[in-house]
Formats: C-alpha cells, structure tokens, sequence
C-alpha cells in the first residue's frame, strides 16, 4: 500500500466523521501539508472528501470506479492485485496495455483496469464494446511455469474463477458456453480474451483479458445485441458493485490458479464440465463458416472439443463457435 492508499483507509475508517490534518500527519508519518496534497489528488480522482478548516477532513462517499484504491480495499489475496493496478478512465484495450507492461516485465498480478475501452477486443477480432462505467474492462499479467500447450488451460479456468464469483455474489445460474462464454438464460454475460507471448517454446507472459456487463441498462444495447447479450443490472434489476466483483474474481482467480500449478488440473476441469453443461449435448460447431453437428463426447484438458458426428466418426474442435439453443 502506497501513502494516499493508507491515507484513504484512515479516511474510510472514519467515514462520516472529521479527522484532522494533524492526526492524519501523525498516522501517517507524512506533514500536513502532504496530507493536504494526497487529499486534493483523491478528490480528483473522484472521492468524495470535505475539508474544512479547523475540523480536519471527512470521507463521505466511494466514487462508484474500479480506481486502485477501491479494488485493494477489503482485498483477500496474496498476489493478484497487490502489485501495479494501471488504471485508465479510457484506453484502448487493456489487453494492449497488459501485452506492453509484460514486455516491459512487470510481476505476475500486475493488474489493468479501464472504465472504458474505444478498441476492446474479442476473440476472433471481434469488437467488445463497453461504456463508461457500466462494465468491467480487466486484464492480468501471469508469468506461469507451464509450456505453451497447457496455457489453454488458463481460459478454461478463468471461465470457471469467474462462474463461482457470479454465482457466489448473485446466485445468478450462470453457465460457461465453450470454450469461453458466460452466458446467463442463453445470454452472453461476459467473454474472455487470452493472449500469450512464447520464447524459445517457454511461456513468457500470458494476458488473460475479461469483459464483464454489470450495470448496463438495455438501452446500452442494440435490439440484435440485446437478444444475444445481458448485464448483472438487467438479470437482477439492481447494480452491483464493480469494485467487489473485481476483488471477488481475484480470489477465485487466484485460488484456482495456485491449483492448477500445484495440483494439476483435473479439479478445474471436473468443475468447468460441471458449470458448462456441454457433455453429452448435441451441438452444431461453426468454425469460420464450416459446420460441424455432432453430440459433445468430451472436452479434454487441452480445452478441445471432442465431438462425435451422427456417422459415428470423432472430431476434435480446437477452435469454433457453438451453436446451441437452449443454454
Ligand atoms: C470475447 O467474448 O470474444 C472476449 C471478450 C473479451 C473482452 C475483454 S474486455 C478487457 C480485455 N481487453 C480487450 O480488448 N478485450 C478483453
């Protein structure tokens, strides 16, 4: 924690009533006139602080952002989230951001935050829209010891860290489209984006990149888009705090993860079959225009598809859109 991140604590503590400059320069070890700045800057930032003179200050409000602050407040884990959180009020992708900052070698758990993105990006080249504010715009640097092939996993598992966390907070029945959907009522909650950096056939970095709809009212969505995607807001008929779903993420996110890397994946993979609902369903796979129809015998721990089509011959699917109605 950083001096305005201890300085904002001592503030929240004492929500609602004065605390003085004086008592916040001994908390803090810092003068009261560095007090004075770190309080101008959270203002800007957007939270609400009164300052009068001879009472000290107030903290009144949470500003309702996924500011740095916001996300380590209450925070339960051991990595994620306890390095650089970058935090931009408009940027063009955080999985961009994230790629340069992991070129760049920033730690494992370094974490991107936007409000906004004006270039978000899906699988395939796909759009992903999002408006100020309204959704969760996510990306994490991982730095893990796996060779390429298993890193696939990593998709699979963020699917599942972030059921349990929507599942867990709204007990909304949530389930995982493959490979990498989170569909609510056969609507798209939220998609994932992984993207990895290989040397020499080692995994250097991988980017694993969330787009979540929390607070988007339907207008946020075309009349094509609002048959096909949904929000928290609309499911449930109230906001949600984007902060505390963020925090919850991370602990899912990070429990599996040291699972995966000191267990195996086995667990991760019983749970994901579970949330998906896929096996034994029959399902029509387009990849790029080809179509594929079988019955889902399995999904292995590469993430594959294993399909059998009505002649009896198997497919392996690395790669496609399902098509399926009723999930
Ligand atoms: C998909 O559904 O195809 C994946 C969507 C992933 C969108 C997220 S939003 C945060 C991160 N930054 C991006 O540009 N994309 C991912």
């Amino acid at each position: 924690m950083d001096t305005r991140d201890i300085l904002l604590k001592a503030l929240k503590k004492n929500k609602g009533t004065f605390v003085s400059g004086e008592a916040l320069s001994h908390e803090l070890g810092i003068s009261r006139a560095a007090v004075s700045k770190h309080v101008a800057i959270l203002k800007n930032t957007g939270y609400a602080i009164s300052s009068t003179p001879g009472k000290g200050y107030v903290f009144r409000e949470n500003p309702d952002l996924l500011l740095p602050g916001e996300i380590r407040h209450g925070l339960d884990t051991r990595i994620f989230g306890h390095h650089l959180i970058d935090y931009h009020t408009l940027i063009t992708s955080t999985n961009d951001r994230a790629k340069e900052l992991a070129s760049a070698g920033v730690p494992e758990g370094t974490l991107v935050l936007a409000e906004e993105q004006t270039a978000g990006r899906g699988r395939k080249g796909r759009p992903w829209f999002s408006t100020a504010g309204d959704g969760i715009c996510l990306s994490l640097i991982l730095r893990p010891h796996m060779s390429p092939s298993e890193a696939s996993r990593i998709t699979l598992m963020t699917a599942v860290a972030l059921s349990e966390t929507l599942l867990g907070l709204t007990r909304l029945p949530v389930l995982i489209k493959w490979p990498n959907d989170i569909l609510i009522k056969g609507k798209k909650l939220a998609g994932i984006l992984t993207e990895m950096s290989m040397e020499m056939d080692q995994v250097d970095f991988v980017v694993v990149g969330l787009g979540l709809n929390v607070n988007s009212p339907p207008d946020h969505f075309s009349p094509e888009v609002r048959e096909i995607a949904s929000s928290l807001l609309i499911e449930t008929g109230t906001t949600w705090n984007r902060a505390a779903l963020v925090r919850e993420f991370l602990k899912w996110f990070e429990n599996y993860y040291s699972l995966i890397q000191g267990q195996g994946f086995s667990a991760v993979m019983k749970r994901w079959k579970e949330l998906s609902d896929i096996i034994g369903r029959d399902v029509t796979v387009d990849m790029l225009g080809s179509r594929i129809q079988g019955c889902v015998e399995d999904v292995d721990d590469e993430g594959v598809l294993i399909l059998r089509d009505p002649s009896g011959i198997f497919h392996r699917v690395i790669s496609g859109d399902v098509l399926l109605k009723d999930i």
